[in-house]
């Protein structure tokens, strides 16, 4: 692999243990991918921080690398980590996973970490053609493929060291011969975003390790196309769905897709498939206690102000809202909230930022079922808590929050 004289100065000690740690791993990953060079990064974007996820070698890790003096060279965001800054009706989690998970955040914002969410692209929105070294599917996904800036689907760790060096190997979607799509879909337009989320959750199955061209699928509004991305995250590892008429791509590989489209394998999605999917996962009789969660990927502070606004108009002063509660994710806090905290806590509902319950073992919580409107949320929640999930739209998951 090719490498500057700056590049080979870090490699060999001159600026730093940690430095030269962080490029050696991505040199090595690099050259296993047969990379030619390596290219700056403007943001680096870490997942997997869940105490869940890395437990206690990847907690003596962080900190090891905290103690040596690491520190981000470039724009650093992190994935949220498990909830550990609430209760669920009553039940916390153990003290010392609570404090384990308050050990790798305060270690990471101490090497520089600006924010905890998965919706990076609101705390900082990339330009088009910016690289970037992100570890997130849903926030991956995202920026090749609305935003048009270009980033690999990282690991966690890789991303880290990315985040130190301000470096990654230059492969894959940072080079746009990889923009190549395997087959053409289309797809009706979705009332809900969960309709969206089950048609990305359908495509990813049909597309595990490919680039689609999505043809003729409109998005109604933002959270469509969050909820879409995510869910084909889950079920792919494919980095971008190209969008047609909305994913910014620069005139070679436009001629280069407008030559394949005609030759191109079809795919169909169905008003009817995405029945019988949401039919396999529509609330049936739940018992015990219920948590309902709404931003999964995180909500922006617009959409969580909205979605409150429609709960309290519709709770009236005597509803009474037991056995469950409802947590509503957003990106960042939300400032205006100390007037109605009352209120909210009085009818358990929850606005939360920074943390992420599907990376939370919510078995430890006591939840005996989660309602949701996220396909990704209901794969991952069912895998890691082994809990049952339902799916719903997002009006109907309130609707049934409030009356049961
Ligand atoms: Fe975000 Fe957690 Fe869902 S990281 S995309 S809320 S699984």
């Amino acid at each position: 692999m090719y490498l500057t004289k700056e590049e080979e100065k870090i490699l060999s000690g001159e600026l730093g243990d940690v430095k030269a740690l962080a490029l050696k791993i991505i040199v090595k990953v690099g050259e296993v991918l047969k990379a030619e060079k390596l290219i700056n990064i403007i943001h680096a974007h870490i997942s997997g921080i869940s105490y869940f996820n890395i437990r206690d070698y990847g907690l003596r890790f962080i900190e090891d690398l905290k103690v040596k003096g690491a520190k981000f060279t470039v724009y650093t965001t992190a994935n949220p980590y498990a909830t550990v800054t609430t209760n669920f009706l009553g039940q916390t989690l153990p003290n010392n996973i609570v404090n384990k998970q308050h050990r790798i955040v305060n270690a990471l914002k101490d090497m520089g970490v600006n924010a905890f969410t998965c919706a990076p692209y609101y705390v900082r929105r990339p330009k088009p053609g910016d690289h970037l070294a992100w570890a997130e599917s849903n926030a991956v996904l995202y920026a090749n493929s609305v935003i048009g800036a270009r980033t690999n689907r990282e690991g966690g760790p890789l991303a880290l060291m990315s985040a130190i060096v301000g470096k990654t190997y230059y492969w894959g979607m940072h080079d746009d011969e990889y923009i190549e799509p395997c087959m053409k879909v289309s797809a009706y337009t979705p009332d809900t975003s969960m309709e969206a989320s089950a048609i990305g959750y359908i495509l990813g199955e049909k597309c595990p390790n490919c680039i689609p061209l999505l043809e003729n699928m409109v998005f109604r509004n933002k959270a469509c196309i969050r909820l879409f991305l995510a869910a084909f995250g889950t079920t792919s590892s494919s980095p971008m769905v190209i969008l047609d008429k909305l994913t910014p791509l620069n005139k070679n590989v436009r001629e280069k897709i407008n030559k394949l489209r005609n030759d191109l394998e079809k795919y169909q999605i169905s008003a009817y498939d995405v029945k019988r999917l949401v039919k396999e996962y529509k609330f049936k009789e739940a018992r015990g206690k219920g948590l309902y969660i709404i931003g999964c990927p995180h909500l922006t502070p617009q959409e969580t102000s909205y979605i409150l606004e429609a709960l309290l108009s519709k709770i009236s002063a005597n509803s009474s809202i037991r056995m469950r509660e409802l947590w509503l994710i957003s990106m960042e806090p939300l400032s205006r909230l100390g007037n109605i905290t009352k209120e909210l806590s009085r009818f358990n509902i929850k606005v939360l930022h920074g943390v992420c319950p599907v990376v939370t073992r919510l078995d430890m919580l006591d939840v005996d079922y989660v309602v949701t409107d996220s396909f990704k949320a209901l794969h991952y929640i069912r895998k890691i808590s082994g809990i049952e999930v339902f799916i719903d739209s997002r009006e109907n998951v309130l609707r049934r929050f409030i009356y049961g």
